[in-house]
């Protein structure tokens, strides 16, 4: 059989034509945790999403390849990057993308979740992205339907997308990921994105530490395979990369802190905590920030330190990957 090409010097693995039939190497139905993917699965994604980085930087980014297909993306909870970039990564690839707009939907008249999953699934999507408040809702509802389930943020569990640009926005920046030390500070207690930057960056070899405020560390931490600190100036110690969480305030039943300014006080990243870091550290931040609660505003605009608009190019590449991956595997 001829394979024929996708991308300027990438070939699919065994495409007939654009759009049917693609049968790729990658062993998943859906994208639902980074704890599912393997480091061969992870750098599948990588080295794909790489090509799609160039694709986007030149003038024709648009290569019809899953032509026919359609994703609905379903929101329960806000969202302006992993959202739009599903949209951006669908349209780029000539799916039609369907924005669900989940309240002025039959889920505000008591719809369950599982029920609208049911519905949609009638109308023969080839993709749904979901976020939810929920943890687990993306796994539940990925056994409801046909097509492939992304999971675009459940509860406090996984955000695998997120983990997955961020490792691309490192790899491009340090040309590797093993054998890095990477600081995760902030909300870690209910933060989606730490779980998945925690769960591939140990798989991918770096070492990984979190630091946060004890009511913000999650009990048994060290279990994930971690190093807690309780100090910035301890946590950030010659460390590689610097990665904020924003304080999750809409998943706080209680309160976790005095006030934003003594968390900025002690929490807060600035130069002088950061200058404990190695010279040529770089500072990540999935979005969205809160200037002057978990990052100085300054820092987060210099683009010498920081690399957090880099992270929001990298995830329409990586989304890209991930449906060119997941199609046709229903
Ligand atoms: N990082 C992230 O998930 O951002 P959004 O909530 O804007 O999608």
């Amino acid at each position: 059989m001829r394979l024929p090409k996708l991308h300027k010097g990438r070939i699919a693995p065994t495409l007939e034509r654009p759009g049917a039939g693609v049968q790729s190497s990658f062993p998943h139905k859906h994208l639902l945790a980074i704890s599912d993917l393997s480091v061969k699965d992870i750098e599948q994604i990588l080295a794909l999403s790489e090509t799609y980085v160039q694709t986007n930087r030149s003038n024709n980014k648009k290569n019809p390849i899953l032509k026919g297909q359609t994703l609905i993306n379903l929101f329960f909870e806000n969202s302006t990057r992993t959202r739009t970039s599903f949209e951006l990564a669908g349209k780029r690839m000539g799916v039609d993308v369907i924005n669900m707009n989940v309240e002025s939907s039959s889920t505000a008249k008591g719809e369950t979740l599982l029920d609208t999953a049911m519905t949609l699934n009638a109308m023969h999507p080839d993709f749904i992205t979901v976020r939810h408040a929920e943890s687990g809702a993306v796994q539940l509802l990925s056994q409801k339907v046909k097509c492939a389930v992304i999971n675009a943020g459940d509860g406090w569990h996984e955000h695998p997308t997120q983990a997955l640009l961020d490792a691309l926005t490192i790899q491009k920046r340090r040309g590797k990921i093993k054998g890095l030390t990477v600081a995760i500070c902030g909300d870690i207690l209910h933060s989606r994105v730490a779980r998945s930057n925690i769960a591939l960056l140990n798989k991918m070899g770096a070492r990984v530490r979190v630091v946060a405020p004890p009511t913000l560390m999650p009990l048994y931490v060290e279990t994930l395979g971690v190093e807690p600190f309780y100090e910035m100036e301890r946590g950030l110690k010659n460390v590689d990369v610097v990665m904020m969480l924003r304080l999750q305030k809409e998943r706080m039943t209680g309160n976790y802190i005095s006030s934003t300014s003594e968390y900025f006080h002690f929490y807060g990243l600035d130069r002088t905590k950061l200058s404990v870091a190695k010279d040529d550290v770089f500072v990540m931040h999935p979005g969205p920030m809160n200037r002057g609660v978990e990052i100085d505003s300054e820092l987060a605009d210099d683009i010498n330190r920081s690399v957090i608009l880099d992270q929001v190019e990298m995830g329409v590449a990586v989304r890209q990957a991930v449906l060119e991956l997941l199609a046709h595997k229903s």
